[in-house]
C-alpha cells in the first residue's frame, strides 16, 4: 500500500515573526484562505491509501483540525521535541510494514499543476517498488541558497550538496546538470530503514527505542532527546548509492524564507514600490525613504525589518529569542 507522509514539525525559523512556535508557517491562512498543511493533504489525496502525519505536540491540534475533516485514514505521530527529519521518517517507517512505499513530503510547499505533479508521484512509485529512493528534483531557476542542490546525470544522483553558498550555488546553476532538491522522497521502507541503519545506526537504533516505545502514537522526551538531531539530506540522500531522482516539472515554491514569499507574492500582484520594497502583514500606509529591496513584516506582537538579501538570516533572530527565554 502506499502511505503519504507529511513532516509537520518544523516551526518554519525564517519566517519569524509571521511564523512561530505555536502557529508554524504551514498553519498560517496565508493563501486563497487555506493553510500550506491543508493544501499538502488534498494535494495527495488520490494517490495514497492512508496519511501519516509527523508533527509536533506543541501544535499537533492545527494538523488535527484539517485531519479530522479529510476522509482518507490518518495516523498521528507525536513527537515531544523536534529531533529533525531523519527521524522523523524513521519514525514512519518503523510504524509501517517493510514493504510499504511511502511519499513523504513538507507540509509548508506551493505546487501548482496538478497534471505534471501525479506524472512525477507515478514515475517515483515505479522505481520505489523496484528498490530506489527517488528523490524529486525541481529545474533551479536562482541561485537559491536555501535549498539542497542535486547534480544529476538523467536518473542517476552524482551527489547531494545541501544548501550550499551563494558561489557554489551559481556554479551549480551555470553547470546545468543540477537540480533543487524539494525535500519530497518515495521508497519502500525496508529499503529506506536498511540505509538509514548502515550509514546512520544511532539514528536507526534511538528512533526505533523511541517509536517501540510508543504510547497511541505519542513519543517519549527523554528518550528522544538520545536521537542525534539531523537531517535525511545529511543522514541518507548524501550517501547511499540507491538514490533516483525525478526531474519534475511542476511549478514548486518552498516559501522557506522571505525572499521565496517576496517572489511568490509579486507573482500574485501584491504591491511593491518602484524600489522593490514590500509591506507584509498591514494595509496601513507605509512609506520607504531611502530603502531598496527591504521587506516590513508587521504582526501584532513583533516587526521585522530585514534586508531581502538577507533573507536567510532571519533564522538568527529566532534562536537568539529562543535563547532568551
Ligand atoms: N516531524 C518533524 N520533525 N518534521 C520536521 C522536523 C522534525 O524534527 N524538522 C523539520 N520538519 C519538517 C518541516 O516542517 C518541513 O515540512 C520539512 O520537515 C523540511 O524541513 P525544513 O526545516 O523546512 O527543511 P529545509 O527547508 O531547511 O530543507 C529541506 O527542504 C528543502 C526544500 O524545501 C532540505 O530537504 C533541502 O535540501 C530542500 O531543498
Ligand atoms: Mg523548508
Amino acid at each position: 500500500s502506499i502511505t503519504h507522509v507529511i513532516l509537520t514539525g518544523g516551526v518554519g525559523s525564517r519566517l519569524w515573526p509571521l511564523s512561530r512556535k505555536s502557529q508554524p508557517k504551514q498553519y498560517l491562512d496565508l493563501f486563497e484562505g487555506k493553510s500550506l498543511f491543508e493544501m499538502t493533504v488534498e494535494r495527495n489525496r488520490t494517490i495514497a491509501d492512508k496519511i501519516m502525519v509527523v508533527g509536533n505536540i506543541d501544535n499537533c491540534h492545527l494538523s488535527r483540525k484539517v485531519m479530522e475533516k479529510s476522509s482518507t485514514p490518518y495516523i498521528d505521530i507525536i513527537e515531544s521535541t523536534p529531533r529533525n527529519t531523519a527521524a522523523a521518517i524513521a519514525f514512519a517507517a518503523f510504524a509501517s510494514d517493510p514493504d510499504d512505499i511511502l511519499i513523504v513530503t513538507p507540509s509548508d510547499h506551493i505546487i501548482d499543476a496538478m497534471e505534471q505533479y501525479e506524472e512525477a508521484i507515478i514515475e517515483a512509485v515505479e522505481k520505489a517498488s523496484k528498490g530506489h529512493i527517488v528523490t524529486f528534483g525541481i529545474v533551479p531557476t536562482k541561485p537559491e541558497t536555501g535549498y539542497g542542490y542535486i547534480e544529476r546525470k538523467g536518473d542517476d544522483v552524482i551527489s547531494f550538496r545541501e544548501k550550499p553558498n551563494k558561489v557554489s550555488a551559481t556554479d551549480f546553476i551555470a553547470n546545468g546538470n543540477f537540480l533543487w532538491n524539494s525535500g519530497m522522497f518515495c521508497f519502500k521502507v525496508g529499503v529506506f530503514l536498511d540505509e538509514l541503519k548502515s550509514f546512520t545506526p544511532d539514528v536507526y537504533e534511538k528512533s526505533k527505542i523511541v517509536w517501540e516505545n510508543n504510547i497511541n502514537g505519542n513519543l517519549d522526551l527523554d528518550l528522544s532527546l538520545e536521537i542525534p538531531s539531523i537531517s535525511i539530506d545529511y543522514a541518507v540522500m548524501e550517501r547511499s548509492k540507491k538514490i533516483k531522482v525525478v526531474s519534475s516539472r511542476f511549478t514548486w515554491s518552498d516559501l522557506g524564507s522571505f525572499e521565496s514569499v517576496y517572489d511568490y507574492l509579486v507573482s500574485t500582484g501584491h504591491p511593491v514600490d518602484k524600489d522593490g520594497n514590500m509591506v507584509i502583514g498591514t494595509n496601513k500606509y507605509t512609506a520607504f525613504v531611502g530603502l531598496k529591496n527591504t521587506i516590513f513584516v508587521y504582526t501584532d506582537t513583533a516587526n521585522l525589518i530585514l534586508q531581502k538579501e538577507r533573507s536567510q538570516d532571519v533564522k538568527n533572530v529566532y534562536s537568539e529569542l529562543e535563547r532568551k527565554n
